[in-house]
Parts: structure tokens; C-alpha cells; sequence
């Protein structure tokens, strides 16, 4: 939500920070700015859109510098148009600023500053916060470090920011509290960004600014310094992070490459973890805390969107392999309703990005109430993975598309395995199930690779329904929470409304939608609920509904039922969400395509959430 990019060095800072922005573009897109020190000093330009909007404001104009920082933005506060842009820039000690997150008492602040006569051109918070800088900066004396630091104690809400002022033309201050920030450290430059992928083309070395931490460059030097001004030994670490793994690769869009992707991702998740022969399984990261969590009387998931989903598939395998209660709660609500957290419980925290505010508030909430916190994220080093006791990376490598895909099967993989892990170190799995579900685990690869060489097929039953305007997606057991995504899926990226139910619960309330316009999307694979869904389907068709049904290969029942089907290879029920979701991710893909909306960077949306 909101990207950064700042450099300073001996590079051409204005054509180095305009490429990370579009690397940053899938945080917000909404309007893009850049402030660079040119012959006349410090020059900013901002233009509602996207950072392509920006580069032909740019063009044929003077932006050589050395220093610069830029940004993409993802509305808070204020419309998305020119003034509202960042950098934001102060006219008495000439500094700008740009910043990702919220600031929550930006109006007192700005009520303080406007008694004492300050006016304000654009509705933003950071606007707020740069005059407030220089306020301080003017009337306590001192330097621009100093005033930072001074006003960043008085902040309540979550920040990343960088400000540059033209009186220290070599100068970049960096800070962060809860919105990521991290430092890209080359041969006398440095990169400032608010994640590796704008960095990793020039420097795998890095630093990850800690809440509280402020980073000042000067004159080729950097140093950190707490909120307290207390000097901190910055830790530098290689990030193993390559290029090819940001870049679509020949794909029309990144979601449809990491739709792709999906089969070695999937084999990422489990390298170094699984040997299936064997009957070997694996969780460095959790190995200390595996007692802890076979012992465990309770689990409670929190994650939001896609992730929540990822959470609802891991509550049925916890509870039907390793027999432990398990809760699934939008970390949103999670956070403010005071939940029951006892002594020994473990909270498990998805997070693809790492970064997603109300599940790291979620995260907080429960380690004060004492419970032990696992984390399962994507972003190696990101803010949630390392306000966690103790976690299991997915590596699904980079995600970029805003619709989470590859992301989703790799949560689902690693929750998958801790669930095994816990089964078996409690002695509630049979060995000869722990080793078939491993084996099939390792076949889940190839499995996927055969639904992706469906592409065409879903293609062809996409274009019938481009123009539909809403759509029903059902499933039972594992396979509800697969219609959930499915559903989100098609929404987010398509703009149609679509719903996913528990099949029987269509009965109670959404049938009475059903009409010969209604495309109805029903997981029917061959697992234990085969039968019941077998009548919701008929139910549908009695009421005319269109039914498009994803079925087990050698199914010859459906095919003589339904109006499509989409064939998927039959794996064991606890794994079959990691192969029948990716037709539903193809099917919304198609169809957003098809209605030519902007798949990698739907409307309103942002990778990652960092305001609440
Ligand atoms: C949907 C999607 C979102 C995210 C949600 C959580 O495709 O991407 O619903 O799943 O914003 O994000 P993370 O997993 O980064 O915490």
C-alpha cells in the first residue's frame, strides 16, 4: 500500500527510481511523484495515475541528479489527483516528503499548525506531517535529523517515510513504524525502498529499518538511530531474490505467470521439508515449538482475504488429522473484540505479504494475551514474519499480481504440513496415512501441471460467460473454502459480483437467485460429500441455473448433468484444494481479460494492506 523508492549514489537517480516505482506499482496506483535535486534546487513532480503518467510529465525535462525518491500511491487520505500526490513538499525550509501508512492524529496536528497560521494545499496526512517536521525543524533549531525524531515521537499511526530537504543536497532521512522500509546498501550508494525488488538489480545486500529506526544517508555515510536517538548497529543480509522473479517472463500479465508458476511453487513449499520414501517430514523453523503445538488445546488462525481462506482449508485438515480445535478469524475482528486467547493456545498468522496491518495488530493483541505465535508468510524478513515466535516460510517466490494465486497454494501446502508434523507427533494419523498423504503431497506438482494444460478449455467457457453479472460458487468440506477464493477471485479482478457458498446452505437463501442467467460454479470432485453435492447440482438445474462443475477425471456422471465441466485429477480429499482451486483462478482470469479490465492492478485495490 503505497510504494517508496529513494537512491542516492553515482547513478542517474530519476530513471533508477521511476523503474522501482513500477516495480512498486502493484502497492497502489492511483497517482505517482518523484522530488530530485536539480541545478535549481529541489524539484518535485506529481501526476494523478500511474508511474507511466509520471514519465511523460518527466519527459524533455532537466532531472539529472543523484539523489531522488519517489513514490506510488494508494489513497488514505484525499482523493487521487495531482496535489494530493506525494512528495509533499514545504516551502519555508524547502523539504519534501513522501510516506506510506496513516497517520491517526494527523488532525489534531494539523489543527496545532493551522492556529499557528500554516495553510495546506493538498487533504493528506503526510502533507501534515512534512509541515509539522518543519515546524519543529524551525522553532526548535537543531537539524532536520533532530526534527524528524521530535516529531515522529508525537505520531500515532504506522509511517514509512523518507525526506530529503535542499539544504543537504546529499542527505536522505528514512523512518519507519509498522509500514516497511528497506535499505539497499551498494558501493558508496545507497537504496532506499519499500520492498527488495526496486534494490535487488543493483545490491543483494539489505537492511531491514525496524519500527522506531531512522535512517539517516549523508554524504555516503549511513547511520541508524532509534526514536530515542540511541545509535543501533544496523544488521546487513543477503537477499536471495532474482530478477527473473520479478519480471513477467513473457506472460501477459503476472498473475497469469504465477497461475503458471504454481507447480513449482508448490514444489518450493515443500523442497527440503518432505521425503516422501522415506516417510521424512521436516519444519526447521518450527522445530523447537512442535511439542508446543501437538500439545496445543486450541488453534486460532487469523489472516485476511485470500489468506483467511488459506486459514478455513487448514482448520479442516487440523481438525481432522491432528484432532485440535481450530479458529478461523478475520484478523480485523480478531483484533478489536477482546477475543479469548488461554495459556498454551497457538495463533497462526498467514500473511503473504508480511506486511498486512490488521493481521500484525492481530499478531500483537495475541502475544499480549501470552499466546505462542506462528507465522506463515511469503516475504522473507517482512514485519509479520518477524513479530512471530517461530514460522514456516511458503517460498512461493515474489508475488506481484494484486490477486493473490500462487500465494494461496503454497499457505495451503506449508498449514498442510504442520498439520502432518502435529498429527504425528501427537499420534492421531496412522503411519500408513502420514506417508500416502506425503507421497500424494509430492505428486501435487504434476497434478497441477495437468489442470494448467486445461487452460484452453476454461478459456473457451470463459468467453460464454463474460457477460454474466453475477455468478454462485459452491463447494462442501474443503471445497467451500475454495469456492470462497474462487468467488473472490472473479470479484476482484472482473468487477462481477460472485458469492461462494456452502453447497447445502444454498437452500437456505441464494437459490431463490438462481435463473437460466445465473452461472453457478460447483466443486464436485470425488471426495466424501460427492453424492450430497451431486443434489445441490440437481437442485440448481431443476431452477435452470447454469452450471459450470469441476469434476474428478473418469467422472461420467456430471458430464451427462451439468452445462461444462473441468476436468482435475483425483488426489486425496485433504489435498484436493491445492488442485481445484486453479481452474477457478484461470476462470477469472479469462474472464477479467476478456472484459479487458487491468488483471495485475484492479481497481481500488493494493497488494499490500498496511492501513487498517
Ligand atoms: C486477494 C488478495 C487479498 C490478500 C489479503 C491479505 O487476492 O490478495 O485478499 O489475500 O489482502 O494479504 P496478505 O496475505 O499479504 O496478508
Amino acid at each position: 500500500m503505497c510504494g517508496i523508492v529513494a537512491y542516492v549514489g553515482h547513478r542517474d537517480a530519476c530513471p533508477l527510481v521511476i523503474k522501482g516505482l513500477k516495480r512498486l506499482e502493484y502497492r497502489g496506483y492511483d497517482s505517482a511523484g518523484i522530488a530530485l535535486m536539480n541545478d535549481s534546487g529541489l524539484a518535485v513532480y506529481k501526476k494523478k495515475g500511474k508511474v507511466s503518467a509520471l514519465e511523460q510529465e518527466l519527459a524533455g525535462k532537466a532531472v539529472q541528479s543523484h539523489i531522488g525518491m519517489g513514490h506510488t500511491r494508494w489513497a488514505t487520505h484525499g482523493e487521487p489527483n495531482d496535489v494530493n500526490a506525494h512528495p509533499h513538499y514545504s516551502f519555508h525550509r524547502k523539504l519534501a516528503i513522501i510516506h506510506n501508512g496513516i497517520i491517526e492524529n494527523y488532525a489534531a496536528i494539523k489543527q496545532r499548525l493551522l492556529d499557528k497560521g500554516h495553510t495546506f494545499a493538498s487533504q493528506t496526512d503526510t502533507e501534515v506531517l512534512g509541515q509539522f517536521i518543519e515546524d519543529i525543524w524551525e522553532n526548535a533549531g537543531g537539524t532536520l535529523e533532530e526534527a524528524v525524531r521530535l516529531a515522529l515521537q508525537e505520531v500515532v499511526g504506522a509511517y514509512a517515510i523518507v525526506v530529503m530537504n535542499e539544504a543537504e543536497p546529499t542527505q536522505l532521512i528514512a523512518a519507519r513504524k509498522g509500514s516497511p522500509l528497506v535499505i539497499g546498501v551498494g558501493e558508496d550508494e545507497y537504496f532506499l525502498a519499500s520492498d527488495a525488488t526496486p534494490i535487488v538489480e543493483y545490491t543483494k545486500e539489505v537492511i531491514y529499518l525496524n519500527d522506531y529506526e531512522i535512517a539517516v544517508i549523508k554524504d555516503g555515510n549511513l547511520r541508524v538511530v532509534t526514536l530515542d536517538n540511541t545509535i543501533t548497529t544496523p544488521y546487513v543480509q543477503r537477499v536471495e531474490l532474482e530478477l527473473e522473479a520479478i519480471e513477467k517472463g513473457g506472460y501477459d500479465h503476472f498473475m497469469l505467470k504465477e497461475i503458471f508458476e504454481q507447480p513449482r511453487s508448490i514444489a518450493d513449499s515443500m523442497r527440503g521439508r518432505v521425503q516422501a520414501e522415506a516417510g521424512l517430514l521436516q519444519l526447521g523453523g518450527l522445530r523447537d515449538y512442535m511439542d508446543k503445538l501437538a500439545k496445543s488445546k486450541r488453534i486460532v488462525i487469523v489472516g485476511c482475504g485470500t489468506s483467511w481462506h488459506a486459514g478455513l482449508v487448514a482448520e479442516y485438515i487440523f481438525e481432522e488429522l491432528a484432532r485440535i480445535p481450530v479458529e478461523v478469524e478475520y484478523a480485523s475482528e480478531f483484533r478489536y473484540r477482546n477475543p479469548i486467547i488461554k495459556e498454551g493456545d497457538i495463533v497462526i498468522a498467514i500473511s503473504q505479504s508480511g506486511e498486512t496491518a490488521d493481521t500484525l495488530a492481530a499478531i500483537e493483541l495475541a502475544k499480549s494475551k501470552g499466546a505462542i505465535i506462528f507465522g506463515v508468510c511469503n516475504v522473507v524478513g517482512s514485519s509479520i514474519a518477524r513479530a512471530t515466535h517461530a514460522g514456516a516460510y511458503t517460498h512461493a517466490g515474489p508475488e506481484i499480481g494484486v490477486a493473490s494465486t500462487k500465494a494461496f497454494t503454497a499457505q495451503v501446502t506449508v498449514l498442510t504440513l504442520m498439520a502432518l508434523a502435529a498429527a504425528q507427533r501427537k499420534g492421531t494419523i496412522s503411519d500408513s496415512l502420514f506417508r500416502q498423504l506425503l507421497v500424494e503431497l509430492e505428486s501435487i506438482p504434476a497434478k497441477v501441471e495437468k489442470v494448467l494444460q486445461s487452460a484452453n478449455k476454461i478459456k473457451e467457457i470463459a468467453y460464454i460467460f463474460t457477460y454474466a453479472r453475477n455468478f454462485i460458487y459452491l463447494g462442501r468440506g474443503l471445497n467451500f473454502p475454495v469456492a470462497l477464493e474462487g468467488a473472490l477471485k472473479l470479484k476482484e479482478i472482473s468487477y462481477i459480483h460472485a458469492e461462494g457458498y456452502p453447497a447445502a446452505e444454498m437452500k437456505h437463501g441464494p437459490i431463490a437467485l438462481i435463473d437460466e442467467d445465473m452461472p453457478v460454479v460447483v466443486n464436485a470432485t470425488k471426495d466424501s460429500s460427492y453424492e450430497k453435492v451431486v443434489s445441490n447440482i440437481q437442485e440448481v438445474k431443476a431452477r435452470k441455473g447454469r452450471v459450470i462443475a469441476i469434476t474428478t477425471e473418469g467422472d461420467t456422471l456430471l458430464p451427462g448433468m451439468v452445462d461444462f465441466t473441468i476436468e482435475i485429477p483425483n488426489v486425496h480429499e485433504m489435498l484436493m484444494p491445492l488442485v481445484s482451486v486453479i481452474p477457478l483462478q484461470l476462470l477469472a482470469y479469462d474472464i477479467a481479460v476478456m472484459r479487458g479490465r487491468n488483471v495485475d492492478q484492479p481497481r481500488n485495490l493494493a497488494k499490500s494492506v498496511t492501513v487498517e
